[in-house]
Protein backbone atom coordinates (compact mmCIF):
# COMPACT_ATOMS: atom_id res chain seq x y z
CA UNK A 1 0.00 0.00 0.00
CA UNK A 2 1.30 3.56 -0.47
CA UNK A 3 0.86 6.01 1.58
CA UNK A 4 3.30 9.22 0.32
CA UNK A 5 4.19 9.82 -2.96
CA UNK A 6 5.94 12.84 -4.50
CA UNK A 7 6.46 14.50 -7.75
CA UNK A 8 9.06 16.90 -9.25
CA UNK A 9 8.94 19.18 -12.44
CA UNK A 10 12.43 19.27 -13.85
CA UNK A 11 13.88 21.06 -17.61
CA UNK A 12 12.22 23.74 -19.30
CA UNK A 13 9.06 24.21 -18.51
CA UNK A 14 6.38 23.67 -20.94
CA UNK A 15 2.45 24.40 -20.37
CA UNK A 16 0.68 20.83 -19.22
CA UNK A 17 3.23 20.67 -16.19
CA UNK A 18 0.31 21.70 -13.67
CA UNK A 19 -1.93 19.66 -15.23
CA UNK A 20 -0.15 16.46 -15.16
CA UNK A 21 0.72 17.51 -11.01
CA UNK A 22 -2.96 17.90 -10.79
CA UNK A 23 -3.73 14.54 -12.25
CA UNK A 24 -1.56 13.07 -10.27
CA UNK A 25 -2.60 14.73 -6.64
CA UNK A 26 -6.37 13.93 -7.62
CA UNK A 27 -5.58 10.29 -8.47
CA UNK A 28 -3.07 10.14 -5.26
CA UNK A 29 -6.20 12.13 -2.67
CA UNK A 30 -8.97 9.43 -4.25
CA UNK A 31 -7.17 6.45 -3.48
CA UNK A 32 -6.18 8.23 0.21
CA UNK A 33 -2.66 8.69 -0.64
CA UNK A 34 -0.47 12.12 0.14
CA UNK A 35 1.18 13.35 -2.45
CA UNK A 36 3.89 16.25 -2.12
CA UNK A 37 6.02 18.07 -4.70
CA UNK A 38 9.91 19.06 -4.80
CA UNK A 39 10.57 22.69 -5.02
CA UNK A 40 12.71 23.27 -8.52
CA UNK A 41 13.30 19.88 -10.04
CA UNK A 42 16.11 17.57 -9.18
CA UNK A 43 17.50 20.52 -6.90
CA UNK A 44 14.49 20.24 -4.49
CA UNK A 45 15.27 16.51 -3.96
CA UNK A 46 18.83 17.21 -2.87
CA UNK A 47 18.33 20.12 -0.48
CA UNK A 48 15.00 18.11 0.44
CA UNK A 49 12.41 20.66 0.03
CA UNK A 50 9.25 19.92 -0.68
CA UNK A 51 5.35 20.87 0.25
CA UNK A 52 1.91 18.69 0.66
CA UNK A 53 0.25 19.29 -2.86
CA UNK A 54 -3.66 19.56 -2.40
CA UNK A 55 -6.48 20.25 -4.72
CA UNK A 56 -8.76 20.54 -1.59
CA UNK A 57 -10.65 24.40 -1.09
CA UNK A 58 -7.90 27.12 -1.11
CA UNK A 59 -4.97 23.88 -1.32
CA UNK A 60 -1.85 24.66 -3.54
CA UNK A 61 -3.23 22.95 -6.31
CA UNK A 62 -6.83 23.98 -6.40
CA UNK A 63 -7.62 25.73 -9.64
CA UNK A 64 -4.09 25.01 -11.60
CA UNK A 65 -5.70 23.21 -14.34
CA UNK A 66 -5.35 26.40 -17.14
CA UNK A 67 -2.33 27.62 -15.08
CA UNK A 68 1.23 28.18 -17.43
CA UNK A 69 4.23 27.64 -15.54
CA UNK A 70 4.71 24.76 -12.49
CA UNK A 71 3.69 25.17 -9.11
CA UNK A 72 6.10 23.83 -7.82
CA UNK A 73 9.23 25.25 -10.26
CA UNK A 74 11.55 23.07 -12.25
CA UNK A 75 15.22 23.58 -13.29
CA UNK A 76 17.32 23.40 -15.99
CA UNK A 77 20.49 22.92 -14.36
CA UNK A 78 20.18 19.94 -11.89
CA UNK A 79 21.86 17.04 -12.86
CA UNK A 80 22.59 15.60 -9.23
CA UNK A 81 24.73 13.03 -11.11
CA UNK A 82 27.44 15.81 -11.99
CA UNK A 83 26.11 18.53 -9.66
CA UNK A 84 28.27 21.90 -9.88
CA UNK A 85 29.66 22.67 -6.75
CA UNK A 86 32.14 25.58 -5.60
CA UNK A 87 34.97 23.75 -3.32
CA UNK A 88 36.96 25.66 -0.39
CA UNK A 89 39.34 27.01 -2.83
CA UNK A 90 36.32 28.88 -4.85
CA UNK A 91 37.02 26.58 -7.69
CA UNK A 92 34.24 24.99 -9.64
CA UNK A 93 33.72 21.02 -9.50
CA UNK A 94 31.38 18.55 -10.31
CA UNK A 95 30.32 16.38 -7.76
CA UNK A 96 28.07 13.41 -7.71
CA UNK A 97 25.39 13.93 -4.82
CA UNK A 98 22.69 11.52 -6.14
CA UNK A 99 23.39 9.53 -3.12
CA UNK A 100 21.99 12.66 -0.64
CA UNK A 101 18.79 12.38 -2.60
CA UNK A 102 18.38 8.78 -1.91
CA UNK A 103 19.33 9.12 1.50
CA UNK A 104 16.42 11.94 1.37
CA UNK A 105 13.65 9.97 -0.47
CA UNK A 106 14.31 7.04 1.82
CA UNK A 107 14.67 8.93 5.22
CA UNK A 108 11.46 10.75 4.43
CA UNK A 109 9.43 7.43 3.22
CA UNK A 110 8.29 8.12 -0.16
CA UNK A 111 6.98 5.11 -1.86
CA UNK A 112 7.55 6.62 -5.21
CA UNK A 113 8.92 9.69 -6.72
CA UNK A 114 7.31 11.21 -10.48
CA UNK A 115 9.46 12.46 -12.45
CA UNK A 116 8.13 15.27 -14.92
CA UNK A 117 10.85 15.51 -17.87
CA UNK A 118 12.52 14.98 -20.84
CA UNK A 119 15.30 12.85 -21.73
CA UNK A 120 17.71 14.21 -19.30
CA UNK A 121 15.36 14.26 -16.37
CA UNK A 122 14.49 10.56 -17.43
CA UNK A 123 18.09 9.59 -17.73
CA UNK A 124 18.45 10.39 -13.78
CA UNK A 125 15.32 9.27 -12.76
CA UNK A 126 16.33 5.11 -14.49
CA UNK A 127 19.94 6.10 -12.65
CA UNK A 128 17.68 6.47 -9.80
CA UNK A 129 15.90 3.36 -9.79
CA UNK A 130 19.52 1.50 -10.31
CA UNK A 131 19.94 2.94 -6.61
CA UNK A 132 16.77 1.26 -5.53
CA UNK A 133 14.43 4.41 -6.00
CA UNK A 134 10.75 3.39 -6.77
CA UNK A 135 10.24 6.24 -9.70
CA UNK A 136 7.91 6.33 -12.56
CA UNK A 137 8.45 9.42 -15.49
CA UNK A 138 6.08 11.57 -17.34
CA UNK A 139 7.46 12.46 -20.48
CA UNK A 140 7.27 16.47 -21.43
CA UNK A 141 9.23 18.45 -23.93
CA UNK A 142 7.78 21.51 -26.53
CA UNK A 143 10.74 19.56 -29.00
CA UNK A 144 8.38 15.90 -28.85
CA UNK A 145 11.51 14.57 -28.85
CA UNK A 146 11.10 11.83 -25.86
CA UNK A 147 11.75 8.47 -27.14
CA UNK A 148 9.35 6.15 -27.02
CA UNK A 149 6.55 8.11 -26.88
CA UNK A 150 4.35 9.29 -30.32
CA UNK A 151 3.97 12.56 -28.05
CA UNK A 152 5.10 14.24 -25.13
CA UNK A 153 2.86 17.17 -22.97
CA UNK A 154 3.41 20.79 -23.73
CA UNK A 155 4.34 20.21 -27.37
CA UNK A 156 0.88 20.47 -28.84
CA UNK A 157 0.28 24.08 -27.34
CA UNK A 158 3.73 25.18 -28.79
CA UNK A 159 2.32 24.16 -32.07
CA UNK A 160 -1.02 26.33 -31.56
CA UNK A 161 1.32 29.00 -30.35
CA UNK A 162 3.68 29.17 -33.17
CA UNK A 163 0.31 28.42 -36.02
CA UNK A 164 -0.76 31.37 -34.52
CA UNK A 165 2.31 33.20 -35.26
CA UNK A 166 2.27 32.31 -38.81
CA UNK A 167 -1.02 33.31 -39.63
CA UNK A 168 -0.24 36.79 -37.97
CA UNK A 169 2.73 36.74 -40.13
CA UNK A 170 0.85 35.86 -43.32
CA UNK A 171 -0.98 38.94 -43.32
CA UNK A 172 1.65 41.44 -42.57
CA UNK A 173 3.52 39.61 -45.32
CA UNK A 174 1.06 39.40 -47.50
CA UNK A 175 0.26 43.43 -47.50
CA UNK A 176 4.07 44.20 -47.38
CA UNK A 177 5.02 41.49 -50.00
CA UNK A 178 7.69 40.08 -47.75
CA UNK A 179 9.29 36.91 -46.95
CA UNK A 180 8.84 36.31 -43.28
CA UNK A 181 10.84 34.12 -41.22
CA UNK A 182 9.60 32.52 -37.92
CA UNK A 183 12.40 30.92 -36.05
CA UNK A 184 10.60 28.30 -33.37
CA UNK A 185 12.55 25.77 -30.88
CA UNK A 186 13.39 22.39 -31.28
CA UNK A 187 17.44 21.97 -31.18
CA UNK A 188 17.58 18.13 -32.77
CA UNK A 189 14.02 17.30 -33.96
CA UNK A 190 12.09 19.43 -36.27
CA UNK A 191 8.51 18.31 -35.33
CA UNK A 192 7.38 22.02 -33.93
CA UNK A 193 8.59 23.75 -37.36
CA UNK A 194 7.22 20.73 -39.20
CA UNK A 195 3.60 20.32 -37.88
CA UNK A 196 3.01 24.14 -37.49
CA UNK A 197 3.93 24.68 -40.81
CA UNK A 198 1.14 22.35 -42.04
CA UNK A 199 -1.08 24.00 -39.54
CA UNK A 200 -0.43 27.43 -40.44
CA UNK A 201 0.26 26.78 -44.81
CA UNK A 202 3.20 27.82 -45.07
CA UNK A 203 5.72 27.89 -47.68
CA UNK A 204 8.76 25.92 -46.43
CA UNK A 205 9.87 24.30 -43.17
CA UNK A 206 13.18 23.99 -42.14
CA UNK A 207 14.30 21.27 -39.84
CA UNK A 208 17.48 19.58 -38.34
CA UNK A 209 16.59 16.57 -39.51
CA UNK A 210 17.09 17.68 -43.37
CA UNK A 211 20.16 20.01 -44.12
CA UNK A 212 18.90 22.44 -46.24
CA UNK A 213 20.08 24.46 -49.47
CA UNK A 214 18.92 27.68 -49.22
CA UNK A 215 18.40 27.82 -53.44
CA UNK A 216 16.59 25.18 -53.06
CA UNK A 217 13.84 27.78 -50.93
CA UNK A 218 14.78 30.93 -53.53
CA UNK A 219 13.65 28.90 -56.20
CA UNK A 220 10.21 28.03 -54.22
CA UNK A 221 9.72 31.61 -53.51
CA UNK A 222 10.97 32.56 -56.69
CA UNK A 223 7.77 30.24 -58.44
CA UNK A 224 5.24 31.61 -56.03
CA UNK A 225 6.04 34.78 -57.54
CA UNK A 226 5.91 33.93 -60.90
CA UNK A 227 2.31 32.88 -60.28
CA UNK A 228 1.75 36.17 -58.95
CA UNK A 229 2.58 35.40 -54.93
CA UNK A 230 4.84 38.27 -53.66
CA UNK A 231 4.91 36.89 -50.15
CA UNK A 232 6.26 33.83 -48.39
CA UNK A 233 6.35 32.32 -44.93
CA UNK A 234 9.28 30.53 -43.81
CA UNK A 235 9.48 28.42 -40.63
CA UNK A 236 12.90 27.32 -39.45
CA UNK A 237 13.68 25.35 -36.64
CA UNK A 238 16.40 26.35 -34.13
CA UNK A 239 18.78 23.47 -34.97
CA UNK A 240 18.40 23.75 -39.04
CA UNK A 241 21.59 23.60 -40.68
CA UNK A 242 22.77 24.60 -43.98
CA UNK A 243 24.03 21.40 -46.06
CA UNK A 244 27.38 20.57 -45.07
CA UNK A 245 27.41 23.70 -42.29
CA UNK A 246 27.18 23.88 -38.64
CA UNK A 247 24.54 24.81 -36.26
CA UNK A 248 23.82 28.33 -35.58
CA UNK A 249 24.90 29.80 -32.15
CA UNK A 250 23.89 32.12 -29.85
CA UNK A 251 26.04 31.60 -27.10
CA UNK A 252 26.52 29.16 -24.05
CA UNK A 253 24.14 28.14 -20.94
CA UNK A 254 25.12 26.79 -17.56
CA UNK A 255 22.99 24.01 -17.60
CA UNK A 256 25.61 21.67 -16.25
CA UNK A 257 27.54 18.59 -17.22
CA UNK A 258 26.67 15.78 -19.51
CA UNK A 259 24.23 18.36 -21.19
CA UNK A 260 24.72 20.82 -24.24
CA UNK A 261 25.33 23.97 -23.23
CA UNK A 262 24.92 25.41 -26.41
CA UNK A 263 22.57 28.27 -26.60
CA UNK A 264 20.65 27.74 -29.76
CA UNK A 265 19.51 30.81 -31.79
CA UNK A 266 20.07 32.74 -35.05
CA UNK A 267 19.32 30.83 -38.03
CA UNK A 268 15.99 32.20 -38.48
CA UNK A 269 17.99 35.97 -39.02
CA UNK A 270 20.57 34.35 -41.52
CA UNK A 271 17.89 32.81 -43.17
CA UNK A 272 16.05 35.53 -44.21
CA UNK A 273 19.01 37.73 -44.75
CA UNK A 274 19.80 34.93 -47.80
CA UNK A 275 16.43 34.33 -49.05
CA UNK A 276 16.35 38.66 -49.56
CA UNK A 277 19.50 38.36 -51.30
CA UNK A 278 18.62 35.31 -53.55
CA UNK A 279 14.77 36.64 -54.72
CA UNK A 280 15.07 40.28 -54.18
CA UNK A 281 11.99 40.42 -51.86
CA UNK A 282 12.70 42.26 -48.61
CA UNK A 283 12.70 39.83 -45.97
CA UNK A 284 12.09 39.79 -41.94
CA UNK A 285 12.83 37.36 -39.31
CA UNK A 286 11.11 36.83 -36.01
CA UNK A 287 12.01 34.56 -33.17
CA UNK A 288 9.20 32.84 -31.34
CA UNK A 289 11.55 31.90 -28.31
CA UNK A 290 9.86 31.43 -24.83
CA UNK A 291 6.11 32.23 -25.59
CA UNK A 292 6.02 28.36 -27.02
CA UNK A 293 6.74 27.34 -23.58
CA UNK A 294 4.61 29.99 -21.23
CA UNK A 295 0.87 30.52 -20.47
CA UNK A 296 -2.56 28.21 -20.72
CA UNK A 297 -2.15 24.74 -22.57
CA UNK A 298 -4.14 24.06 -25.16
CA UNK A 299 -7.35 21.79 -24.70
CA UNK A 300 -5.31 18.94 -26.48
CA UNK A 301 -2.37 19.41 -23.72
CA UNK A 302 -5.11 19.55 -20.65
CA UNK A 303 -6.15 15.98 -21.90
CA UNK A 304 -3.26 14.25 -22.73
CA UNK A 305 -1.64 15.85 -19.49
CA UNK A 306 -4.87 14.58 -17.05
CA UNK A 307 -3.89 11.21 -18.75
CA UNK A 308 -0.73 11.27 -18.43
CA UNK A 309 -0.51 12.32 -14.79
CA UNK A 310 -3.61 9.44 -13.68
CA UNK A 311 -1.84 6.91 -15.49
CA UNK A 312 1.65 7.85 -13.64
CA UNK A 313 -0.25 7.23 -10.22
CA UNK A 314 -2.22 4.03 -11.65
CA UNK A 315 1.02 2.45 -12.43
CA UNK A 316 2.67 3.59 -9.14
CA UNK A 317 -0.38 1.99 -6.92
CA UNK A 318 0.27 -1.60 -9.86
CA UNK A 319 3.94 -1.31 -8.46
CA UNK A 320 4.91 -0.38 -11.95
CA UNK A 321 8.05 0.99 -10.95
CA UNK A 322 11.09 2.14 -13.27
CA UNK A 323 8.75 2.58 -15.72
CA UNK A 324 7.55 6.27 -18.17
CA UNK A 325 4.03 6.90 -19.32
CA UNK A 326 3.34 7.24 -23.13
CA UNK A 327 1.04 7.02 -25.76
CA UNK A 328 1.67 4.11 -28.09
CA UNK A 329 -0.05 3.55 -31.45
CA UNK A 330 -2.66 6.52 -30.00
CA UNK A 331 -2.96 4.60 -26.71
CA UNK A 332 -1.64 5.36 -23.18
CA UNK A 333 0.62 3.09 -22.28
CA UNK A 334 3.95 2.97 -20.39
CA UNK A 335 7.81 1.51 -21.22
CA UNK A 336 10.50 0.81 -18.51
CA UNK A 337 13.37 3.57 -18.50
CA UNK A 338 15.97 1.42 -19.68
CA UNK A 339 14.24 1.65 -23.01
CA UNK A 340 14.09 5.08 -23.19
CA UNK A 341 17.54 6.10 -21.74
CA UNK A 342 18.55 3.71 -25.21
CA UNK A 343 22.49 3.14 -25.39
CA UNK A 344 23.01 5.78 -22.31
CA UNK A 345 23.58 3.15 -20.27
CA UNK A 346 26.47 4.38 -17.90
CA UNK A 347 24.95 5.43 -15.10
CA UNK A 348 25.72 9.53 -14.28
CA UNK A 349 27.01 9.65 -17.65
CA UNK A 350 25.65 11.70 -20.45
CA UNK A 351 22.43 13.43 -18.98
CA UNK A 352 20.39 14.52 -21.98
CA UNK A 353 19.97 17.19 -24.90
CA UNK A 354 22.83 15.98 -26.67
CA UNK A 355 23.68 14.04 -29.85
CA UNK A 356 24.26 11.02 -27.47
CA UNK A 357 21.13 10.80 -26.07
CA UNK A 358 18.55 8.63 -26.96
CA UNK A 359 15.71 11.32 -28.98
CA UNK A 360 12.85 10.48 -30.99
CA UNK A 361 13.88 12.35 -34.40
CA UNK A 362 11.42 13.28 -37.49
CA UNK A 363 11.57 10.05 -39.84
CA UNK A 364 11.42 10.76 -43.68
CA UNK A 365 8.59 8.37 -43.70
CA UNK A 366 6.59 10.61 -41.09
CA UNK A 367 2.54 11.38 -42.19
CA UNK A 368 3.83 14.93 -41.50
CA UNK A 369 7.02 14.67 -43.70
CA UNK A 370 4.34 12.98 -46.65
CA UNK A 371 1.79 15.34 -45.95
CA UNK A 372 4.08 18.49 -46.24
CA UNK A 373 5.93 17.43 -49.42
CA UNK A 374 2.37 16.36 -51.02
CA UNK A 375 1.08 19.63 -50.44
CA UNK A 376 4.50 21.35 -51.43
CA UNK A 377 5.54 22.46 -48.50
CA UNK A 378 9.78 23.16 -49.24
CA UNK A 379 12.25 21.30 -46.71
CA UNK A 380 14.88 22.45 -48.16
CA UNK A 381 16.10 20.06 -50.14
O1 LIG B 1 14.52 21.50 -24.89
C1 LIG B 1 13.48 22.37 -25.05
C2 LIG B 1 13.94 23.73 -25.46
O2 LIG B 1 12.75 24.44 -25.59
C3 LIG B 1 14.79 23.77 -26.72
O3 LIG B 1 14.08 23.78 -27.90
C4 LIG B 1 15.60 25.03 -26.50
O4 LIG B 1 16.81 24.99 -27.22
C5 LIG B 1 15.84 25.00 -25.06
O5 LIG B 1 14.70 24.39 -24.48
C6 LIG B 1 16.09 26.35 -24.43
O6 LIG B 1 16.19 26.16 -23.05
P1 LIG B 1 16.78 27.17 -21.97
O7 LIG B 1 17.06 28.47 -22.63
O8 LIG B 1 15.69 27.26 -20.95
O9 LIG B 1 17.99 26.53 -21.41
Amino acid sequence: MLKKVAILANGGDVAGFNAVIRGIVKTAENSGVECYGFIDGYNGLLKNEYVLLSTAENGNAEGILPKGGSIIGSSTNANVFNYKVINENGEVEYKDLSDICVENVKKDGFDCIFTLGGDGTQKSARDFTLKGLNVIGVPKTIDNDVACTEITFGYNTAVSVAMEAIDRLHTTGETHHRIMVLEVMGRYAGWIALEAAIAGGADAALIPEIPYDIEKVAEKIKNRQKRGKNFSVIVVSEGAMPKGGTLTVEGTRDNGKGVDNTKLGGVGPKVAKQLEELTGLEARNTTLGYMQRGGTPTAFDRVLSTKYGAKAMQLAMEGKFGTLTVIKNGKLDYVTLEDVVGNNKTIGAVSGNTKESNQRKVTMDDDLVKTARSIGINLGD
